[in-house]
């Protein structure tokens, strides 16, 4: 079987937004909405995961989507265990695969995943027998962070179809960049790419999306401003010429967010730098950043993804998805 079809239900793993429809996503945010309304009451406690191991395996460092991860789990009733790179065998010379088929003799049930390179959390769930859930690998897919930002939109503007969607900064890095625009793709949104040449990859268009070079053009008129942070972890060398050059051509302020329509929404995955592609007040005004309101949705988010993979077939044959777009693995 092929990566999509381990993607596709009954589903065995979360290992990208490739290979989802549009009904299944709408099953996941449908099913959010409801983890939403249990997340505002003072009992969240459900048992649905009772007697079920997850374990988070995180080899980069988080600290939303761990958190959410661990708290949709334990709010569902599975027992949790927290791994890091850094305080496992991995920092004496374990392999991802050995550390893999260790965890796999443990019998987790799902298994959740943060990996700095592309393709490493769908190589690791060839080695194991339960479901495994992508939370971030290098720069190719963030599943559950597009279905987040998805979920946010579509409570606030109640549909995603026919909405124009700018995400501008670091396309280049962002593994939420390409998730996101999948996502949007498949739910019927116009998406426009808005960063310098040097922060783009190449052939964007084949991706189903409008590219800008200019923040006043490409933000006008559009219905969400989606900014992303220069992830200059994962760059060698320089990609731009300064910070405060970068915040002056594509930093969002008043004046380049004015181009967008006046109830457009701000958001940003974080974590955010204040100052270099976000104005801070604009970061924290409540009548337009939705920022707060998309980590409150990343723990209902999580917790359906759980809920839905834990309904899985048991029986399901192990599966064997190939890697991300560098094929690369530790
Ligand atoms: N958005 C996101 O993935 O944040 P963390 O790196 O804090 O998990």
């Amino acid at each position: 079987m092929s990566d999509i079809s381990a993607n596709q239900p009954p589903f065995r793993h979360l290992l990208g937004i490739e290979g989802l429809s549009a009904p299944d996503i709408t099953e996941i945010l449908d099913l959010s909405d409801e983890y939403v309304a249990q997340n505002r009451q003072v009992d969240k406690k459900r048992s649905i995961l009772g007697g079920r191991t997850q374990i988070n395996l995180f080899f980069e460092t988080s600290t939303r989507t761990r958190t959410s991860f661990e708290l949709a789990g334990k709010r569902l009733g599975a027992d949790v265990i927290n791994m890091t790179a850094t305080a496992s065998a991995i920092k004496k010379g374990e392999t991802l695969i050995d550390t893999a088929a260790t965890l796999n003799a443990m019998h987790p049930d799902t298994l959740v995943v943060r990996h700095p390179h592309s393709g490493a959390v769908a190589l690791l769930s060839q080695k194991m027998d339960c479901s495994v859930i992508n939370a971030g690998d290098g720069s190719h897919e963030h599943p559950t962070q597009a279905l987040l930002d998805a979920l946010t939109i579509r409570r606030r503007l109640g549909h995603l179809h026919g909405l124009t969607v700018a995400i501008c900064g670091d396309i280049l890095h962002s593994r939420v960049a390409r998730s996101n625009i999948m996502l949007l793709n498949i739910m019927g949104a116009h998406v426009r790419a808005i960063a310098p040449p040097t922060l783009l990859p190449g052939q964007m268009d084949r991706m189903g999306v409008d590219v800008y070079h200019n923040m006043e053009k490409g933000l006008r008129d559009v219905d969400i401003v989606m900014m992303l942070r220069l992830q200059n972890e994962r760059m060698n060398g320089a990609y731009v010429p300064s910070t405060r050059e970068y915040y002056h051509f594509f930093g969002l302020d008043q004046a380049k967010l004015s181009k967008a329509k006046p109830e457009a929404l701000i958001m940003h995955p974080g974590p955010m730098n204040r100052g270099v592609e976000i104005d801070s007040e604009l970061a924290d005004d409540i009548n337009r950043s939705v920022i707060r309101e998309q980590v409150e949705m990343g723990v209902a988010v999580r917790m359906a993804v759980l809920d839905l993979l834990s309904r899985r077939p048991s029986n399901l044959p192990p599966i064997g998805p190939s890697g991300g777009p560098d094929g690369g693995a530790s």
